[in-house]
């Protein structure tokens, strides 16, 4: 069972994401992660995220046996990561080098500590379109890029970090533009994903709108 999540920035997939993967006891990917670990790299080696050869050079040199420990560096949640990770994922060789890791993944899905898992939730921006187009359920999540910026504004305060709204607001339009206009697996719900506007719903909500549908849809 493979359960895709895509959608833009801060809409709520990875909540929900984890909340599914939790209920029904499957494997969670933050594909979003992956992105961002390359952003991060190419970052402390000094270089532009844009830099074609750099990028792909570091995407290329991930080793996936020791995937969980480079993901979970707190630093890729912060918000130059987020916005270097949307550079670098421009780059379609950088695209087909994360692209295996992914499927497989999708494949022989595992938690943490590498036990298997019967299914997997994988987050992002291409996984119902590209990474497992045969997916078994399909959530497009979004909301309002003010709603959006307003929930990461919330978070940032929460932590202590510094935050403003309307830089937030700038750098969600902007990487809401370069997601979707992308040449290659650009962001776009899939053509059989259930869209869900969580502008209005609280995160208790869109996890229930979502078992619903599987519940109605798919069991
Ligand atoms: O979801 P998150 O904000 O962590 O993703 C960071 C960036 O990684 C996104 O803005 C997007 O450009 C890229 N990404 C992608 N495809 C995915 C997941 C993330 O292009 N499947």
């Amino acid at each position: 069972m493979i359960i895709a999540i895509d959608g833009p920035a801060a809409a709520g997939k990875g909540t929900l994401a984890q909340n599914l993967a939790k209920h029904f006891h499957y494997a969670f990917l933050d594909t979003g992660r992956l992105y961002r670990a390359v952003g991060y790299a190419v970052l402390q080696a000094g270089k532009d995220p844009s830099d074609e050869s750099a990028a792909t050079r570091e995407a290329k040199s991930f080793d996936p046996k020791s995937i969980n420990k480079i993901l979970s560096n707190p630093a890729l949640r912060d918000e130059a990561t987020g916005n270097a990770a949307s550079k670098v994922a421009v780059i379609p060789a950088v695209r087909s080098a994360l692209l295996d890791l992914q499927r497989n993944f999708a494949k022989e899905p595992f938690f943490e500590d590498g036990t298997p898992a019967k299914g997997a939730v994988l987050d992002g921006r291409d996984i119902g379109t590209v990474v497992c187009p045969d997916a078994d359920v399909k959530f497009f999540v979004t909301a309002s890029a003010e709603v959006r910026a307003d929930r990461r504004f919330k978070e940032l305060q929460e932590a202590n970090k510094p935050a403003d709204y309307d830089t937030i607001l700038k750098d969600i339009k902007e990487r809401d533009e370069r997601d979707s206009n992308r040449a290659t697996a650009p962001l776009k719900p899939a053509e059989d994903a259930y869209v869900l506007d969580t502008s209005h719903l609280n995160a208790v909500q869109v996890f229930q709108a979502a078992l619903d549908h599987i519940a109605v849809n798919h069991e």
